[in-house]
């Protein structure tokens, strides 16, 4: 099991490559005991990496000893959840006096997982949002990613199921005050 203490930095363009290799083993891997294989499948299609959060400087790395460990990010604009892939993107940017500000794209590699890696990601975001004057924060969470924000501190909103990738994937609107 890897070792040493959890590092952040904000994502580069150049770790593109590895994320998205994370962000599959974490969608393939971590989402079995909640989900089926063709939800799986269809996951695939509504999650992913946003590479407007990394241009936005809002996507952070945790690295161990070199080793990606996970990556998570927060976001000033409109869109809840997805990757570069999903329809349905809203680029307009949010007013923190009356919006919340957005948690995004959360992922932990599999060798990574129950080390505080989610934990960490969803503090740094918090910190950020609450540094640029939102007083609250949304998220859309998967099965996987409910026990970790429910740990964290959200609430649940609304439950429903995404189908633009062929299968109902269920999900979980969740909010939390800053
Ligand atoms: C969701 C995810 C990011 C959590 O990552 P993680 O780094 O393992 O989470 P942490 O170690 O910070 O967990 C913090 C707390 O959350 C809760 N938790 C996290 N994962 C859990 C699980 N699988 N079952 C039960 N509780 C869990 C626990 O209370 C945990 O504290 P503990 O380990 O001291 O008991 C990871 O499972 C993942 O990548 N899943 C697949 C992708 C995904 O669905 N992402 C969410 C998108 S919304």
């Amino acid at each position: 099991m890897p070792n040493g203490t959890l590092q952040h930095r904000l994502a580069r363009r150049e770790d593109v490559p590895a994320l998205t290799a994370l962000m599959e083993a974490a969608i393939g891997e971590l989402q079995k005991p909640f989900l089926d294989g063709g939800q799986i499948a269809a996951s695939r299609t509504i999650m992913g990496l946003d590479t407007q959060l990394i241009d936005d400087k809002t996507y952070f790395v945790i690295e161990q000893a070199g080793a990606l460990a996970g990556c998570g990010g927060w976001s000033r604009r409109a869109t809840l959840y997805g990757g570069d892939r999903s329809p349905g993107r809203d680029a307009a940017l949010l007013d923190p006096a009356k919006d919340a500000a957005r948690v995004r794209a959360m992922y932990t590699h599999p060798a990574f997982v129950r080390r505080g890696v989610g934990r960490l990601i969803l503090s740094l975001c918090e910190d950020a949002a609450r540094a640029e004057g939102f007083t609250a924060v949304e998220l859309v969470a998967t099965m996987a990613g409910l026990p970790l924000y429910r740990a964290c501190g959200y609430q649940a909103l609304e439950r429903f199921a995404d189908d633009r990738g062929g299968t109902p994937v269920p999900l979980m609107r969740m909010r939390k005050a800053l």
